[in-house]
């Protein structure tokens, strides 16, 4: 049977009835891909290196003025939140910190609550490596 992807990309925001974990999944797969392009550019620019002084000093000089400076505190946020929230999906997926299961009487509870305190927890942990960032890029 053929799957009839109707929503396309558009599918990531609006595709339903979204939790929050839906959207932190979201962010997950964006600071991911992020961080590959990241990895991609860096690669290409340390490479200048092999043509000589005078033009790894004019890469150099063209990647430190302001918008290169954000374009890092952003390379640093995606790797601090795609690496503390993917220490959640493993904890998750590797069945810690989801309660245990039980027989479902009405009213149903969602289980996802019992997954809330993990994520309320990492997710200060991620806004607090960015405060030190922040910190550290714009302040020290
Ligand atoms: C401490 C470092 C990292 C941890 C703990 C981590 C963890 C994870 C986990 C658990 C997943 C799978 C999510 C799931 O399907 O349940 C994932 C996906 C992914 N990671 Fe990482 N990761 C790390 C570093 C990186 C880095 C450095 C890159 C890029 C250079 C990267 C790129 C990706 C991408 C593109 C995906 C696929 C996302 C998707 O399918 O939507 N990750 N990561």
């Amino acid at each position: 049977m053929r799957y009839n992807n109707r929503l396309g990309a558009k599918g990531w925001v609006i595709g339903g009835n979204y939790s929050i974990e839906r959207y932190l999944y979201i962010l997950h797969r964006v600071s991911g891909l992020a961080l590959i392009f990241y990895l991609m550019c860096h690669l290409i620019l340390t490479s200048f290196r092999i043509a000589g002084a005078p033009t790894w000093e004019a890469a150099m000089a063209f990647v430190s003025g302001p918008f290169f400076k954000v374009g890092e505190f952003l390379v640093m946020c995606a790797g601090v939140y795609h690496a503390i929230n993917g220490l959640r999906l493993i904890i998750i997926e590797l069945g810690y910190c989801i309660g245990k299961p039980e027989r479902q009487e009405y009213p149903y509870t969602p289980s996802i609550k019992k997954q809330r305190p993990l994520m309320y927890l990492l997710m200060l942990v991620v806004a607090a490596l960015v405060a030190v960032s922040v910190v550290d890029f714009f302040i020290m």
